[in-house]
Parts: C-alpha cells; sequence; structure tokens
C-alpha cells in the first residue's frame, strides 16, 4: 500500500509534501518521510509515526528546495522502523526512492547489488531500487539507467525517484496507481489526484508500464518498449471542500451524513450507461461478483435482490479467492467488479484473469483515475466524493443503490428500483438525527464488551456482516455478524449474560430472527433491535422504517454510527483504525 507523491515547480516544495502525504495518509500511517533537494544536495527526514506525529519531531515544512518526494507507509516488507521508512536512498546518496508495492523478486536483487559491492541497509524490498538505478548508471544516462531498473522490477509497483545531480524526478507505475498534476506552480505526482485537486483540475492517469522523466520538461514512455506514449489531459471534478472535515471532528461522521445525498447521486446514472450494464447481465451466461471487505458484502447482499427480484443467479466471491474460479469462466461470462478505490490488489487481479479468458467486466467503483477503469469495459461510478475515513461507509450504501437499480432494471423495472432507492435515500437524515442520541448511550452502555454478535435472516444477513465489520474495524471489539439460523450452531455457546446481540430484523423475516432472538435472551444475551416495529424480545430498540429490498441501504446506517461512537467511547481515531488502509494495493 503506501502513499506517495512528488512536486516540481516555483514553488517551495515540502510544505506541498507535507500536505500531499497529510491527504494520502489514508493509505497507510506507519511512518513518514520527505526528502527535497537543495543547491544540489538531497536531504532526508523520515521516522515511524503518522504524518502528524511525525511532522513535530522532524518540521518537513523547514526543508528547503522546489523539487522533492514523499511517502506514507503501510508497511509490508520490513518491520515498522526509522530505517525501513522512505524515501530510500541509494550507496552513493545521490537517489532517493519511494515505493508503493510488493517487488517480488527483491531478494534475488539485493544479492546482485551486494555482489557488486552494496550494501543494503534496511530490511525493505524497496532499497534496491535506488541501488540498482546507481549502478546502471555507472554504464548509462539517468533515464536509461531508470528504465533498466525498471525492466528487473517484478511484481507490483508505483515508484518516485529523485535523482540530487539533475534534479529530474522519475516517475513509473505497475499495477499500482499513479497520476501526474498538472499545474501553473508546477507538476505534481501522487499516488492519487488528492495532493493536487486545489492546485489544478488538469491530469494525466498513467497506465501501466508507463514512465515519467519529469526536468524542465515532461516525457512519458512505455518502459518495456522505451517508446514514446501520448496521453490526454483528464479534467476532475472532485473538489477540495468535499475532502474536507468542515465542521465535524472526524471524516467517518461527515461521511456516514452525506449518505442521504451520496444514495440519490449514485442511482441518478445515465440512462444508456444502466441500459447496457442490464444487457450485458441479460446476455451473460455466468455472472460472477467480486469485491473485498465492504465491497464484498455489498456483493452479497445484492445477490439476494438478484434473486428475489430478477430470479437470475449469481456467483459471489471473494476477490482473493476468485482464481479458484478460473475455470468456469468463459467468454460468455461476465463480472462485476466492485471497489471504492479501484485500486486494490486482489480486485484488479480477480479483473485480470477474467480478462485472459475473454471474460466481460463491468466496474463499479468511485474513483475516476482508478485502475479498474482503466481494466473495465463498461464503468458505473458511485459518484460520492472522496471517501477519506479508512471505513467505507458512503461508498456501500453507494454500491448498493446502484446494484439494486441494476438488477431491477434487469426485471425491465428500472424506474420502480430508482423509485425505491430514493424512497430510501429520504430517509437517511431523519433516521441519522432520530437514532443518534440512542445509538449514543448504547455506545456507553456497551463500550467494554468482549464481543458484540449481530444476527439476521435473508437481506439482512450481509447486513450483520457488514456491521460486525464497521463495528470491530474501529472499536477493536470483536464482533461477528451471522445468519440467524446459524448462531445457534456453534457460537451460542459464547452467549452469556449480557453479551450484545443486535438483531436485524425486517417485515419479512421477522417471525424467525424473532424466534432466534428469543433463543439468545434465553441464555442472557442483550438484545438490541434493529427494527421498523418494537417487540417485547429487544432490551433496547433503534427504530429504522420498513424500506423492502432496499432495507439494507437502511438497517447499515445504525451500525455505523453505533461503530462511530464506541470507537470515540474508547479514545480511538475512527478514521485511522489500527493496522488497516484504505486501500490495499498488495495481494
Ligand atoms: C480495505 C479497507 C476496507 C475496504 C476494502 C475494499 O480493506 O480497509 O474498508 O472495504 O479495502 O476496498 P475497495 O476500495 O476495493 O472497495
Amino acid at each position: 500500500m503506501c502513499g506517495i507523491a512528488g512536486y516540481l515547480g516555483k514553488r517551495k516544495a515540502s510544505p506541498i509534501l507535507l500536505d500531499a502525504v497529510r491527504r494520502l495518509e489514508y493509505r497507510g500511517y506507519d511512518s513518514v518521510g520527505i526528502a527535497t533537494l537543495h543547491e544540489q544536495r538531497l536531504s532526508v527526514r523520515k521516522a515511524v509515526g503518522n504524518v502528524e506525529e511525525v511532522d513535530k519531531k522532524l518540521h518537513f515544512a523547514e526543508m528547503p528546495g522546489n523539487v522533492g518526494i514523499a511517502h506514507t507507509r503501510w508497511a509490508t516488507t520490513g518491520k515498522v522502523t526509522d530505517e525501513n521508512a522512505h524515501p530510500h536512498l541509494s550507496n552513493n546518496g545521490k537517489i532517493a526512492v519511494v515505493h508503493n508495492g510488493i517487488i517480488e523478486n527483491y531478494q534475488e536483487l539485493k544479492g546482485f547489488l551486494q555482489k557488486n559491492g552494496y550494501t543494503l541497509k534496511s530490511q525493505t524490498d524497496t532499497e534496491v531500487i535506488p541501488n540498482l538505478i546507481e549502478h546502471h548508471m555507472k554504464r548509462k544516462s539517468l533515464k536509461q539507467a531508470f528504465l533498466e531498473t525498471l525492466r528487473q522490477l517484478e511484481g507490483t509497483f508505483s515508484i518516485v525517484a529523485l535523482d540530487e545531480g539533475s534534479g529530474t524526478i522519475l516517475g513509473a507505475r505497475h499495477n499500482s496507481p499513479l497520476v501526474l498534476g498538472l499545474a501553473r506552480d508546477g507538476t505534481y505526482i501522487a499516488s492519487d489526484v488528492s495532493p493536487f485537486i486545489e492546485a489544478t483540475k488538469k491530469a494525466v492517469l498513467l497506465e501501466d508500464d508507463e514512465a515519467v522523466i519529469l526536468d524542465n520538461k515532461l516525457e512519458i514512455l512505455n518502459f518495456r518498449t522505451g517508446k514514446p506514449v501520448r496521453k490526454k489531459i483528464f479534467l476532475m471534478h472532485w473538489n477540495y471542500e468535499q475532502a474536507k472535515k468542515g465542521d465535524y471532528e472526524h471524516f467517518m461522521m461527515k461521511e456516514i451524513d452525506e449518505q442521504g445525498s451520496t444514495i440519490k447521486k449514485a442511482v441518478q446514472q445515465d440512462a444508456k450507461l444502466m441500459k447496457k450494464a442490464v444487457s450485458m447481465v441479460k446476455k451473460a451466461f455466468g455472472v460472477f461478483l467480486v469485491g473485498c471487505g465492504t465491497s464484498y458484502h455489498a456483493c452479497v447482499s445484492a445477490s439476494y435482490v438478484f434473486s428475489h427480484i430478477a430470479k437470475k443467479h449469481v456467483n459471489v466471491v471473494l476477490a482473493s479467492e476468485f482464481e479458484n474460479h478460473r475455470e468456469f469462466l468463459t467468454n460468455k461470462t461476465l463480472l462485476i467488479a466492485l471497489s471504492q478505490s479501484g485500486e486494490t490488489a486482489d480486485v484488479l487481479e480477480a479483473v485480470r484473469i477474467a480478462k485472459d479468458k475473454g471474460v466481460k467486466i463491468i466496474a463499479i467503483t468511485n474513483v475516476v483515475s482508478s485502475t479498474l477503469t482503466q481494466l473495465a469495459d463498461e464503468t458505473i461510478m458511485m459518484n460520492c466524493g472522496p471517501e477519506i475515513c479508512v471505513l467505507s461507509t458512503k461508498s456501500y450504501t453507494a454500491q448498493l443503490a446502484i446494484l439494486t437499480a441494476l438488477v431491477y432494471g434487469l426485471a425491465g423495472k428500472l424506474e420502480a428500483g430508482k423509485k425505491l432507492v430514493l424512497q430510501a435515500a429520504a430517509k437517511v437524515p431523519d433516521i441519522i438525527r432520530d437514532s443518534t442520541p440512542k445509538i449514543k448511550a448504547l455506545a456507553s452502555k456497551i463500550k467494554d464488551s468482549r464481543s458484540i454478535f449481530l444476527i439476521g435472516r435473508d437481506m439482512a444477513y450481509p447486513s450483520a456482516l457488514e456491521g460486525a465489520l464497521k463495528i470491530k474495524e474501529v472499536s477493536y471489539i470483536h464482533a461477528e455478524g451471522f445468519a440467524g439460523g446459524e448462531l445457534k450452531h456453534g457460537t451460542i455457546a459464547l452467549i452469556e449474560d449480557n453479551v450484545p446481540v443486535i438483531v436485524l430484523a425486517t417485515e419479512h423475516t421477522k417471525k424467525e430472527i424473532l424466534a432466534n432472538a428469543m433463543e439468545v435472551k434465553a441464555r442472557g444475551g442483550y438484545i438490541i433491535g434493529i427494527n421498523s416495529r418494537q417487540d417485547d424480545v429487544y432490551d433496547y430498540f433503534i427504530e429504522v422504517p420498513e424500506a423492502g429490498m432496499a432495507n439494507p441501504i437502511l438497517m447499515i446506517i445504525p451500525i455505523q454510527i453505533l461503530a462511530y461512537y464506541l470507537a470515540i467511547e474508547r479514545n480511538l481515531d475512527p478514521d485511522k483504525p489500527r493496522n488497516l488502509a484504505k486501500s490495499v494495493t498488495v495481494k
């Protein structure tokens, strides 16, 4: 994972780069570092900690120079130490490199470098890169040495390097994201557009195997062939306001609150595009839905709508397990790939496996410039604006909105599907307003629980899975979601006095799920009902109106709020849960 950035221009680079790593911090926050060039000397500051912690110690913005590179790390190869923090330098100290991804053949490359007299000081895979560039520069120009190095690397990478001698910035990508921002004051390069959305709307989206050489001019070429590539300028629509917290204390609450409008935006898709997508599903012989984490839960949830409304069987597969389904793919298969970021490595891998077999791809994503959009045949944008909190909230409900409409479209009822989702969206602000005080009180009551269980049947089952994920990732309380009938096949052994069990009940499933709730209550469980109607079995009740096939869109909202307040009660930062990153660009 990790976030990388570079800048070359008229302004002082270090404050720009500090701001860049702040915005890219959702990609990892184990350590931070910046390198700048001033009076032909590279200087590097880096240390363990998140951006604010490290900046307090190292005062990044003091670093002089109009060119520099920066990194915020989510550790993969090598522990979280100052030494392993990026940027990494070549042995002669003249090349600095930041990297996102994994170099799979780094041991072999390390051996090669050691044989040639190089010393590698860190435990990272990245450190081989500046040293290979240094090595090749003994016989070649900087550009050729960079290209030669890139051709030796196996794995996934986006790289930004800085050369002391010439002040050149070099960049490249292979299965990890990298974009350029062309501003009046200079050129930006970064893992995503957020570091430069205020400075310019003009971006260049790099594709796999493209390299950038940036000095007083900008050259883009394919590093395998060495041939120049012509790129289009992409005009961005996101604005910086959307990526700011405003009056909110945390992005998580801001993004939960935005759902009233983001669900609406997600469902108001171009009619032609929706028709095209519907016809692709209709024509397909074998439909797969893939995603990871929350996006996977959206796939599971949608599979129930496929079944109830369109009577269509779909295969829902975790993207990381998709390769085991390779044998079932033909050129008639359709893959619907869900990913907020459009950069999740497992999703991209699933798409590539499918494409190899001639499978058609529909992407549902939130990031226009993402790799997933480049690989897909058709892309449906979630249109919910930047999601900054590591936890997915508004992107989940946007995915549900799109898939619900798509399935209704499949049944010839696109408008009815849209109407259903819009009616649900209209209820979101009231649900948030009315339930928040009760949820805050509940969070304070159950904040010290060892475990929280969630049960639901039918479409409320995936909501239970997603609810458990929200609670555990932000509060660190163990949480598990179950199908109502399943808890008693083992896990009920964990129910004792006062263990909280959240029961997600809908009109359609009420009879059976309430019977399951009774079974738990009989063993001392503390029953929290999320339902349109009160019931005697509930010890605590949170009202959510009935919305039929749009129930999952509404049911998740009180649980997102509960997860948020559990984190607050436990003095945790909801926007940056430990060990997580928003965009997981390694397998
Ligand atoms: C990470 C995040 C999750 C997210 C998952 C999939 O694990 O922490 O919140 O659901 O990636 O992300 P994607 O961008 O593919 O939807």
